[in-house]
């Protein structure tokens, strides 16, 4: 699979990914499970990356959910300080690649010394436009839809919505991903067919991809061929295949 072969008129708009595998990958190589996510820090940097160079505009990335926080305490400690030491060490690169940093997910249940540093890297890169990079964290799909019902209820009881105006763009409109277009490409990495809670509402007409490969070993190539797969398929959207030709 080369970069030759995608058609960049047919480009996924936003392509997300269930990055999985960490642990196993060490495990295979008889190492801890924390160096299975060092390494996965590294795949997230050459899909970011990669991303770029074909000129995708949005990418999100389930780093963490909101069933991993019922992993053993050291991971999760782990996992955070991977996360800001990333951040940190990333922020320079963000704005010189153009890429604004965006999350998703209950931000108030991280350490405040991440939290804030969250905030701070999305407000420096606030104003740039070549890529979208929505990271997850945090995040669980249906606890999203419930902070959903809550705030249009909230307006609904206040007056500020009216009853008979609740469509599909006002929920759109209310989820963490507001700022995001349908995802058109979910992968997920480690051979396990399961949505694991992430972007139940926005995958309704994404097409998946599952592949083998554990997220640290899933380079450029493996992007690509997601990419070509995607290219290949017919997107009917409930017509029939005379009508999208
Ligand atoms: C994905 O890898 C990373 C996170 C969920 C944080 P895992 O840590 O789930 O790795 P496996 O699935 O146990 O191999
Ligand atoms: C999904 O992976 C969450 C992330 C990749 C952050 P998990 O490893 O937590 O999912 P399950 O437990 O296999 O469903
Ligand atoms: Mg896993």
């Amino acid at each position: 699979m080369s970069l030759l072969e995608i058609d960049k008129e047919n480009l996924p708009r936003h392509v997300a990914v269930i990055m999985d595998g960490n642990g196993r990958w060490a495990k295979k190589k008889g190492q801890r499970r924390e160096n299975g996510h060092r390494a996965g820090r590294k795949a997230v940097k050459r899909i970011v990356e990669s991303c770029a160079e074909l000129k995708i505009k949005n990418l999100t990335l389930y780093a963490f959910s909101t069933e991993n926080w019922n992993r053993p305490k050291v991971e999760i400690d782990f996992l955070m300080q991977l996360l800001l030491l990333s951040l940190k060490d990333e922020l320079k690169n963000l704005n010189k690649n153009n890429i604004k940093f965006e999350t998703i997910g209950n931000l108030d249940r991280l350490p405040k010394k991440i939290s804030n540093y969250l905030l701070k890297v999305k407000e420096q890169t606030k104003n740039n436009s070549a890529l979208t990079l929505t990271l997850a964290l945090s995040y669980g799909s249906r606890s999203e839809i419930v902070n959903v019902v809550r705030e249009i209820s909230d307006k609904v009881k206040n007056n500020i919505i009216s009853l008979k105006k609740i469509d599909e763009s006002v929920i759109n409109d209310h989820l963490y991903t507001r700022h995001l277009p349908d995802v058109d490409l979910l992968i997920r990495t480690s051979g396990e067919k399961r949505i694991s809670n992430f972007l139940l509402w926005q995958i309704a007409y994404a097409e998946l991809y599952f592949t083998k490969k554990m997220w640290p070993d899933f380079g450029k190539e493996d992007l690509y061929k997601a990419i070509i797969s995607y290219q290949n398929r017919e997107r009917r959207f409930g017509k029939t295949s005379e009508q999208v030709k």
